[in-house]
């Protein structure tokens, strides 16, 4: 089968289109003939090594967390899913998605909410979950409160807007100019240019602030945060770790990173909105996956708006 591997650790020359053997699924997996894969700056920061310490020195990779497409077999102690589903597996740092075939646990495989495509599918699971637990679960947003995200045009940050949205929040969106219309129509009540303007320090106070693009320090975002208020960034490093330790000992602010992982239940609730059309995911470019080097140096350029995906077959 056609793959995108790597020998090694380094720049996207690293990167070749190569014929692998096609996997064969464990009991507990479903192999899947994938239709599109995301592409995260996780997947290039893996691509230079920045995550070896988990993804290992055994070469070569095929590269790729998330993908659809459709089952083509069920593991034994998969019962959920037969052979034509249509699915979207949230993979692992295990990697592999970038290819014609991927095994993926039976765990980290849900169904496809039918009124979307496999390029917009195949895009949810790393912005969405990260979203999803960042607002969810460690800022416990709800009606009324003042949500700022930071970031709020890219793919964490499209996803965020629109929960932050849905969940009755005050929400205001960080973005340059020309995204502005974009993060207004995914439901912001307003948005700030941050190359006019520093949000920190314009004497607003919000509940919440999701920094999805870690641009800006808890040290820096404490002032523009209410009594309560939490502060949520999407790079762990010793720097949040130690602001993590600290706010959790005192009553007051808080800090908190993510590091997404596979809850069933977070993409569940993201399907299920966006089956009933509540989140849409906003696709910026479709590249075919011959081109993954153009879809790795444009997400690198970090002026992504929305989502980049792989079109696989
Ligand atoms: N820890 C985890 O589990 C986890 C999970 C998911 C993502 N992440 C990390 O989260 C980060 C964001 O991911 P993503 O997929 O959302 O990236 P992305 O889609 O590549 O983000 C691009 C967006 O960032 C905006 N942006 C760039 N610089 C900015 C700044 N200084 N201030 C405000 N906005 C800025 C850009 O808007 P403009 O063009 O308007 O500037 C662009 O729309 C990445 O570093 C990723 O690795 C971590």
């Amino acid at each position: 089968m056609k793959a995108v591997v790597f020998r090694a650790y380094g720049a996207n020359d690293v990167l070749e289109i190569r014929d692998m053997p096609k996997p064969s699924p464990g009991p507990d997996e479903v192999l899947i003939k994938v239709r599109a894969a995301g592409v995260n700056p996780v997947d290039w920061k893996v691509r230079k090594g920045e995550a070896r310490f988990l993804t290992g020195w055994k070469f070569p990779k095929i590269l790729g967390i998330e993908s659809a497409g459709e089952v083509v077999e069920a593991g034994p102690h998969v019962a959920t899913y037969k052979a034509g589903d249509a699915v979207i597996a949230s993979g692992s740092l295990r990697l592999g998605a970038y290819a014609e075939y991927v095994a993926v646990s039976g765990k980290n495989v849900f169904p496809k909410p039918e009124n979307i495509s496999f390029e917009e599918a195949a895009a949810i699971p790393i912005a969405g979950m990260t979203a999803t637990v960042a607002l969810r679960d460690k800022g416990r947003i709800g009606p009324g409160k003042k949500v700022l995200i930071n970031g709020a045009s890219g793919g964490v940050g499209t996803f965020a807007v629109q929960i932050a949205r849905l969940s009755d929040a005050e929400v205001t969106g960080v973005c340059s100019a020309g995204n502005a219309e974009l993060v207004k129509d995914l439901g912001a009540d307003r948005v700030i240019d941050y190359r006019e303007q520093d949000f920190t320090k314009s004497g607003a106070r919000y509940d919440i602030i999701f920094d999805t693009v870690s641009s800006r320090s808890f040290g820096e975002c404490t002032r523009a945060l209410t009594a309560n208020g939490v502060y949520i960034n999407t790079l762990p490093s010793l720097s949040i770790f130690w602001n993590i330790f600290k706010t959790s000992l005192l009553p007051g602010k808080k800090a908190f990173t993510i590091m997404v992982g596979h809850k069933k239940a977070d993409m569940e609730w993201l399907c299920g909105h966006i089956g009933a059309g509540r989140l849409k995911v906003v696709l910026d470019r479709v590249y075919p996956l011959e081109q993954v080097k153009e879809a790795f140096s444009y997400s690198e350029t970090g002026r992504v708006r929305g989502k980049v995906v792989l079109k696989v077959i």
